[in-house]
């Protein structure tokens, strides 16, 4: 039976209560049923079913080549996990940009078929429409501000945003700009540590911060990342929790070696 049958759901009224009575908001990235239903089991308060996907799961150098219809998929497997946390669902590249009659239709079309709680969306004063369109269909919208990696050709590379004034007041303007608008939350990617704190003060809604700092409302991170399963990615935000990377090619070797040597199956292990 499961540890959380009776369990309160994570809603995103939950959310607000949480940062006005300054308790820190977990938030952690999960795409599939099984490692959504460890992430749900431990306590996690958001699972975003990220267009990281892209790059974690199917290997794409960037989160562009991500369709609407994978990031669904990914989303009902972590929905039917998941029986506590709230669950929030990256929208694509290319869903959102555009039209925002369009992109109601892909929100809707997320929420409906994946049956998760919410959506996120890359942007601030320039998505503004699309944001207000789906707010009004009455699905919660979490905001993207910084390092938004949909937008990294514009950029060029991923080293930290809002370094300068003129693009960390721009920032400051559009978190306003999606509080004004109805988000619950906003997530900074990669910025100094000051100025996300600056915007959580600046704001009354949740600011979940990645490579952020510690002055924000709580903390999202890339599972695969702080499970250390890619050794190649080190970046100065990233806080490894364990090394699966090496633990798994030991295991993957040490079955390798059993197979080869006879050893695995056992008399015990067969019938
Ligand atoms: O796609 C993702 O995993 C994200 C997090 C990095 C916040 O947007």
């Amino acid at each position: 039976m499961s540890v959380h049958k009776n369990v309160k759901r994570v809603t995103t009224h939950v959310l607000q209560e949480m940062k006005n009575n300054g308790e820190k908001i977990s938030m952690l990235t999960a795409y599939d049923f099984s490692m959504a239903r460890i992430v749900d089991t431990a306590g996690m308060d958001v699972i975003l079913v990220g267009d990281s996907a892209s790059n974690v799961m199917a290997g794409h150098e960037t989160t562009l080549p991500i369709t609407l219809e994978q990031m669904i998929y990914h989303a009902s497997s972590v929905v039917r996990a998941v029986q506590r946390a709230l669950v929030v669902v990256d929208m694509p590249f290319g869903s959102y940009q555009g039209n925002s009659k369009e992109a109601l239709s892909n929100a809707i079309k997320i929420m409906k078929e994946s049956g998760a709680h919410a959506v996120k969306m890359e942007g601030g004063q320039e998505i503004i429409e699309s944001v207000t369109r789906i707010l009004t269909a009455g699905i919660p919208v979490m905001g993207h501000l910084g390092l938004t990696p949909q937008s990294i050709y514009k950029f060029g590379t991923y080293i930290v945003r809002a370094k300068e004034d003129a693009e960390a007041d721009r920032l400051i303007e559009d978190a306003k700009a999606l509080e004004d608008a109805g988000c619950f939350a906003i997530v900074l990617e990669k910025i100094p540590a000051m100025l996300a704190e600056k915007v959580a003060k600046s704001v009354s809604i949740p600011i979940i911060g990645i490579g952020a700092g510690g002055g924000v409302d709580g903390q999202v991170l890339v599972v695969h990342d702080m499970l250390g399963i890619n050794n190649e990615f080190n970046p100065r935000f990233l806080r490894k929790y364990h090394n699966l990377y090496e633990e798994m090619m030991g295991a993957f070797q040490r079955y390798i070696e059993d197979v080869k040597s006879r050893d695995f199956p056992n008399e015990s292990e067969q019938y």
